[in-house]
């Protein structure tokens, strides 16, 4: 099960992803949590974990990235497993490991598209068993669908906070991820029960919203502090519930 999860800046995506990684390693599933946000460092905290190398190092960096690609795909005529993942590009616990794709490291380095493509061709190519979950955290916008990135996925989780603009961009995303042939659902972020009730009024698939996380204060804390998230959700179960049957 491929599950990748996007938003605008700020709605809570790596929140998200932190939560229901945490839920589907209580519940004995593998994890692999997917770093693909080229810019933002906050996830690999949320999770408790050191933020491991570049997986695009893996191909010599960006450009070495690109200089594989073109010679037709010849490291990913192999496909990628939990278990044939390098070490040095993981870190974590038993059972949740996360990986991250790739950082903007200095200014006037290139643009990011050697590591959206590494990003993209592996998780085409990752080989998934029944108790695996891989949850793909995404950089803010729509970037990535532009990439190609989402068509990877089994399914599509929008993260919508209460704001105009969170609601504008969960229409684009429905609509891209249906061209794509793949169910995009919403899940309401940060939001106060009446907050909550407007945005699930203004969501034109209302039957796509499958949860509500209110906003936590346990939750703000450790973003505030930089710490691991510890707490629980009950929205979270509310996701997997639905999303177990898209595999
Ligand atoms: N349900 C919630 N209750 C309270 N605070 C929250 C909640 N969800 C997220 N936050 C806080 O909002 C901030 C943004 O969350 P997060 O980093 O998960 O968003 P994001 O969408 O991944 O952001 P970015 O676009 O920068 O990657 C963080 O400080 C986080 O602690
Ligand atoms: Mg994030």
């Amino acid at each position: 099960m491929k599950i990748i999860i996007c938003g605008k800046g700020g709605c809570g995506k790596s929140t998200v992803a932190t939560l229901l990684a945490r839920e589907y390693q209580k519940e004995g599933k593998n994890v692999l949590v997917i770093d693909s946000d080229e810019s933002n460092y906050g996830l690999h905290r949320q999770l408790g974990f050191d933020l491991p190398e570049d997986f695009t190092h893996y191909f010599g960096g960006k450009k070495g990235a690109y200089r594989v690609f073109d010679e037709k795909g010849k490291v990913f005529d192999n496909r990628w497993h939990f278990s044939n993942i390098p070490e040095e590009f993981l870190s974590g616990e038993e059972g949740l490991h996360l990986m991250a794709v790739g950082k903007i490291a200095e200014a006037e380095e290139g643009c990011a598209c050697g590591i959206g493509f590494t990003g993209k061709m592996f998780l085409d190519n990752l080989d998934t068993g029944d108790d695996d979950i891989v949850i793909t955290d995404t950089e803010a916008g729509v970037e990535h669908f532009g990439r190609g990135l989402d068509r990877c996925a089994d399914v599509i989780l929008m993260v919508v906070d209460p704001s105009y603009e969170s609601i504008h961009l969960s229409e684009k995303i429905h609509d891209m991820g249906m061209a794509l042939g793949k169910p995009v659902f919403f899940v309401i972020n940060k939001a106060d029960s009446g907050q909550a009730a407007m945005v699930r009024d203004a969501i034109r698939d209302k039957d796509a919203v499958i949860a509500e996380i209110p906003a936590q204060s346990e939750i703000m804390m450790a973003g505030l502090k930089g710490e691991a998230l510890t707490c629980e959700s009950p929205g979270v179960q509310d996701i997997i519930k639905t999303v177990c049957d898209f595999k």
